[in-house]
């Protein structure tokens, strides 16, 4: 039963992303700002342009006054964690910004609060902010692999390079790209998004073995250049490569099943489509090179064409009003918080593979060993010009 009463949401950390979520609520029917916080008093006046909410320096004390149904979190990653505990021991639900945390243990703190606070509250909401799962050729990619076009999958490769951030764009926050502030790179920044889509569409895979590099051309302590390799039990491989320094960078994704070939990439979907199984060809083929004959098909699909975070904060108020599904329930960001997580242990342990589930403690206690070890002094300086977050997004 839907209730006609708009939700009442907070928003914590208006920077970058959470101004322009001020801005997107703004325009919402279902919602209303119940109260804007951040610790930076600049952001809070810009962000009140947009919004007459009352704003606070403090959350917590946002909180405790403003009482609102539900929290939006956009603050630096390893806050994610003890805002979004706050919140579920207020009994309001959480819509958390990617990634849900900065390791395993950390996440899973967080789902155990998220557990404990709905035995008072069974329908409390946790959700994350996978916007790209909005996107029409993911989300079409999805149906067909669901469906079975492709039949048993072989191999996944994702050259994500197309991240492209300059020296400027981490001098822009103290916490960017810092073992202690951000807790990693272009893995727990950029690619949340990547490898959440990449285990929503393929799964999650069983071995991880990760080569990154750390501040190979960026004055960063983090890594900002990867390649990771992914094993299945099934016998699936999976390659995922990125970087931040690379212009023009490229966005193309290639799922190979048995029956044929999915490729993204410049916008569009094309299907490579066998007339029968590869793998039964290369069984029962008498002739040495003849290939499988195959059809090129262009896949149409439907994109919106917005960065989609309107429509995550609609389906997370639709699943607190309603009852709705969610999109991206935010339990299932772990997956791509720990595929990050193994890329970086294996490269810090001699590119040992590392199977999943992973031992969460000794990552955590390794990034911690990485911030006691840090001798990096952090240069910051704020960017010419307002920035156009909708660059930022990726597609
Ligand atoms: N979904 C997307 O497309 C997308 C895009 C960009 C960023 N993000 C995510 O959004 C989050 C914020 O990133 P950003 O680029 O906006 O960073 P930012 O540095 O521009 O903004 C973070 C804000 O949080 C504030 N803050 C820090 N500590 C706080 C506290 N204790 N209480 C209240 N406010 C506090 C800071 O003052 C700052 O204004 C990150 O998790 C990032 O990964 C998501």
């Amino acid at each position: 039963m839907g209730t006609t009463a708009p939700l009442r949401l907070a928003i914590v950390g208006v920077g970058n992303m959470g101004y322009q979520h001020v801005q997107t609520v703004s325009s919402l029917e279902r919602v209303v700002l119940a109260g804007i916080s951040d610790v930076d008093q600049g952001r809070l006046d810009r962000a009140a342009a947009h919004t007459a909410a009352p704003r606070y320096l403090d959350y917590g004390e946002m909180l405790d006054k403003e009482k609102p149904d539900a929290v939006l979190i956009a603050t630096p990653h390893y806050d994610h964690t003890g805002m979004a505990i706050e919140a579920f021991r207020r009994g309001m639900h959480v819509l958390v910004e990617k990634p849900v945390g900065v390791h395993g243990l950390d996440v899973r703190r967080t789902i155990a609060a998220h557990e404990e606070a709905k035995k008072k509250k069974p329908g409390l909401v946790f959700a994350a902010m996978f916007n790209q799962r909005t996107y029409g050729h993911w989300r079409k990619i999805k149906a067909l692999i669901e469906e079975g076009e492709l039949g048993r999958l072989v191999r996944t490769t994702w050259i994500i390079t197309d991240w492209f951030r300059s020296q400027s764009y981490f001098d822009s926050g103290g916490w960017r790209a810092t073992w202690k502030g951000e807790g990693g790179g272009v893995l727990l920044n950029q690619c949340p998004h990547n490898l959440d889509l990449f285990q929503w569409l393929v799964g999650i895979p069983d071995r991880v073995t990760g080569f990154a590099s750390l501040g190979k051309y960026h004055n960063i302590e983090v890594e900002d250049e990867v390649t990771a390799y992914f094993e299945y039990q099934s016998g699936a491989v999976g390659h995922f490569i990125t970087t931040t320094a690379e212009s023009p960078g490229t966005n193309r994704l290639e799922i190979v099943g048995e029956n044929g070939k999915l490729v993204f990439e410049n916008g569009e979907l094309v299907f490579h489509r066998n007339r029968s199984s590869m793998l039964e060809f290369l069984r029962v083929s008498t002739t040495s090179f003849d290939k499988v004959e195959c059809w090129q098909i262009k896949v149409p699909f439907q994109h919106h064409g917005e960065g989609g975070h309107r429509l995550i904060i609609e389906n997370f108020a639709a699943a607190v009003l309603d009852g709705s599904e969610l999109i991206a329930p935010a339990a299932e960001g772990l997956h791509s918080v720990l595929m990050a997580n193994a890329v970086m242990h294996s490269s810090l342990n001699g590119h040992r593979p590392v199977e999943l589930p992973m031992d969460e403690a000794a990552f955590a206690k390794e990034l911690q060993d990485l911030i006691a070890a840090s001798g990096f002094t952090k240069k910051t300086a704020t960017p010419g010009g307002s920035e156009d977050m909708a660059k930022s997004y990726g597609r």
